[in-house]
């Protein structure tokens, strides 16, 4: 136990530029993230599996017949999850979040996120939240956990609404993303008409 705790202490500080953390997301982040998952919710696409400890929650809520996309950059986590979570519902993907379209086909239920925006390029991440949308169910959301709040306006520019919360105990404490697309986006904000420009602007 205090081998694994140490393990990814160790790999999360040696892959900051990456992680953006020092250690994995605590139970509270996981369950709160993961909150919009029930039933009716099928394809779920995550973005940074990190050793998998959101993906088992996921896994956790998703129905038999749900289907689970996994991406991160890390091959090291990668090969570690593909090692301990064997579910035939998951696909894990040793490849970036901005190119999460060329492996999922469905329209999406729910996104989960904790890929560190702060230190991915401007461009990316625009190009990450607009095809997101894009591929999003009305009525479902992109949740998301971020140690700052500073994404919220390009999340709130693009989304037709978005909510947050804090986790005050995880280290350090977490914001909680959850943008919604609805079945009428959100023309009475004047933000729909070109959601990319606008983003881009802020
Ligand atoms: C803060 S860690 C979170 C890991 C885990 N989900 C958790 O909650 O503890 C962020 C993870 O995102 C991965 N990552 C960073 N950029 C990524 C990208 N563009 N696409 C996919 N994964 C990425 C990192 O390698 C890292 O495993």
């Amino acid at each position: 136990m205090k081998n694994k705790i140490f393990k990814t202490f160790i790999n999360f500080t040696k892959n900051l530029k990456t992680t953006g953390a020092i250690y994995k997301t605590n139970k509270a982040v996981e369950i709160g993230l993961c909150s919009k998952i029930d039933e009716s919710t099928k394809i779920v696409v995550e973005f940074g599996t990190g050793y998998g400890n959101i993906t088992q929650e996921i896994l956790r809520r998703l129905p038999d017949d749900g289907k689970l996309y996994t991406f991160e950059v890390n091959e090291e986590f990668v090969a570690s999850v593909k090692e301990t979570i064997q579910d035939p519902r998951l696909v894990v993907i040793n490849d970036g979040a901005q190119n999460f379209g060329k492996y999922v086909e469905e329209k999406v239920d729910c996104f989960i996120s904790t890929i560190p925006f702060t230190l991915i390029p401007k461009e990316i991440t625009l190009d990450i939240v607009n095809k997101s949308y894009a591929a999003l169910n009305a009525e479902r959301f992109f949740c998301k956990a971020q140690y700052s709040k500073l994404h919220l306006k390009k999340f709130k520019a693009i989304f037709d609404e978005c909510t947050t919360t804090t986790v005050l105990d995880n280290l350090p404490p977490a914001h909680l993303y959850f943008c919604k697309k609805t079945t009428i986006p959100n023309k009475m904000k004047g933000v729909k008409k070109n959601r990319f420009r606008i983003a881009k602007a802020l």
